[in-house]
């Protein structure tokens, strides 16, 4: 379906994890290369490596790169999945891989078997391809959504550099535009880190889909003059209920279309559906520094001493939710999710 995308977000090469280091873009692209799990984790922690699927698929590596320094000490090695596993809370993509990667292991006394980074790179580059695969079906799925072409309006970023595939809500923007079902994507800013300016409008230019940049608060106004035909975003963590934990500012947005009537889509891999988790209000979310909110490339933009919450997440219930797309299909209200959404899986409805 895909052509190879034009730059690579994270990597397996010669014993290393090769990842393109995303603070760093659009200005420069800068890959690094680390053969030390702990460089992954502070990767993941600093937004180097971000996006739901691509720090599980992260996870993974860090954990055959960790699995290799410790050799055959299990008690250090499953420590440093437990590390790994806590880089980040809300995207559930980190905590199951890094789970996965632990069921692994073969049971047994206190010394590995000296073939486990074998094994475990094996899981890790299939956790890499079925993310792909599962971009790879969520667009063909989610371009059905679309009857004519419309604009779109989107928030963060949920590329490539996202998932290590085509992407989600990007991969069906990208498929959709390709079939002459969207004439632009809007991309929201995504304060205060610039997901949307650094990233989703680099990621369009790259492949060559019209993108308008806008501040997060002009959403409102664009779909009160009619310039919005419907938001699609990507999903950190899917409740068992349909509810979505994303990017800050997502909640907004749906709770606009639900004003406008505007169509709300999440576009997600099962992999980001929780089933331990019974609805949005159980979810983690993370809250980073303050000083995100309070700074600007290193200088202050607030008073000295300002007291700020830096939310990176929201939720949004499922009330506000027209479809969630995943690999499986277009899943429809009332959403309900169970473990064999993560197997087998419910079929569509
Ligand atoms: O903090 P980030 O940049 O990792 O947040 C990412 C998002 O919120 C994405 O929308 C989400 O992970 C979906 S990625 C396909």
């Amino acid at each position: 379906l895909t052509k190879p995308e034009p730059y690579t977000p994270i990597e397996w090469r010669d014993g290393r994890v090769r990842y393109l280091d995303q603070t760093h873009l659009p200005n420069e692209e800068i890959v690094r290369e680390t053969a030390d799990w702990e460089n992954v984790v502070s990767a993941i922690k600093r937004l180097a490596i971000r996006g739901a699927p691509l720090i599980g698929i992260a996870a993974a590596y860090a954990v055959v790169l960790a699995a290799m320094t410790f050799r055959q000490r299990r008690e250090k090695l499953e420590r440093a999945i437990q590390v790994i596993g806590n880089a980040r809370p809300t995207a559930v993509n980190l905590s199951s891989a890094a789970s996965r990667m632990l069921s692994v292991l073969p049971t047994g006394g206190a010394a590995l078997p000296v073939d486990v980074p074998d094994l475990l790179l094996v899981e890790a580059r299939r956790i890499h391809e079925e993310e792909r695969h599962a971009c790879e079906a969520i667009s063909l799925h989610g371009v059905s959504l679309f009857s004519r072409p419309i604009d779109v309006l989107t928030i963060c970023n949920t590329g490539p550099l996202a998932t290590g595939g085509i992407g989600t809500a990007f991969g069906i923007l990208h498929t959709a535009w390709s079939n002459g079902l969207i004439r632009r994507v809007y991309a929201c800013e995504t304060r205060p880190l610039l997901q949307g300016a650094r990233l989703t409008i680099w990621e369009c230019m790259k492949h060559g889909i019209p993108a308008t940049l806008i501040n997060d608060s002009a959403a409102g106004h664009l779909m009160q003059t009619g310039k919005v035909g419907a938001v699609v975003t990507g999903a950190d963590r899917i409740a068992m209920n349909g509810d979505v934990a994303n990017k800050i500012g997502t909640y907004m947005l749906a709770v606009l279309c639900e004003a406008h009537r505007i169509p709300f889509y999440t576009a997600a891999p099962s992999s980001s559906v929780d089933v331990t988790v019974r609805t949005g209000e159980n979810i983690v979310i993370e809250e980073r520094s303050a000083d995100e909110i309070t700074m600007f490339q290193g200088k202050p933009i607030a008073p000295s001493g300002t007291h700020a919450l830096a939310p990176a997440f929201d939720f949004t219930p499922a009330r506000f939710i027209t479809a969630i797309v995943t690999e499986r299909g277009i899943h429809r209200k009332p959403f309900q999710f169970d473990s064999r959404e993560q197997i087998a899986g419910p079929g569509t409805s």
